[in-house]
């Protein structure tokens, strides 16, 4: 019965506006957006890699459509999704090791994570892209 009252008086807040999330909290979700994002794309990207193997002038093709800035930059932020994904993908398989699970190493992996993926993405995606 207590529990029930304690339930009922929990404040709600819904306002995805108002809501301020802790950076383990924006990490998760990232996490899964990237997971959605990169499973819809994989038949574009599959289609896109096919295409750039098929002959030396589809190829070519390719090339010269990922050559745009426009492209360069969404290639940019599908690079960063996937090792944003990638790194915090090992976080939670560690996380569900029971490593790291306390707060304060909670946070700091969070942070380590958002770091190292985006110095990753700059590397790899300076080195592929231009
Ligand atoms: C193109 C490649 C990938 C796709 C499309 C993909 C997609 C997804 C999706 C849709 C989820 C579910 C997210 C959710 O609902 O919370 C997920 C979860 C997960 N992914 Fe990936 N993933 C990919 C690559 C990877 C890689 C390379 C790793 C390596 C670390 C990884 C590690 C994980 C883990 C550990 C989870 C579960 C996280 C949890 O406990 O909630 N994924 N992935």
């Amino acid at each position: 019965m207590a529990e029930m009252t304690l339930k009922k008086k929990r404040p709600k807040n819904l306002d995805l506006m108002t809501i301020r999330l802790p950076l383990p909290g924006i990490l998760s979700i990232l996490h899964r957006v990237s997971g959605a994002v990169l499973f819809l794309l994989l038949p574009i990207l599959l289609w896109l890699f096919e295409s750039s193997l098929t002959s030396a002038e589809s190829f070519a093709v390719v090339k010269s459509i990922a050559a745009h800035p426009l492209v360069k930059l969404i290639l940019l932020g599908l690079i960063w999704l996937y090792l944003h994904h990638f790194c915090a993908g090992i976080r939670y398989l560690l996380l569900d090791l029971h490593k790291g699970i306390d707060l304060e190493s909670a946070r700091l992996s969070s942070k380590i994570v958002f770091a190292v993926s985006i110095v990753l993405t700059l590397l790899i995606g300076v080195k592929v892209l231009w």
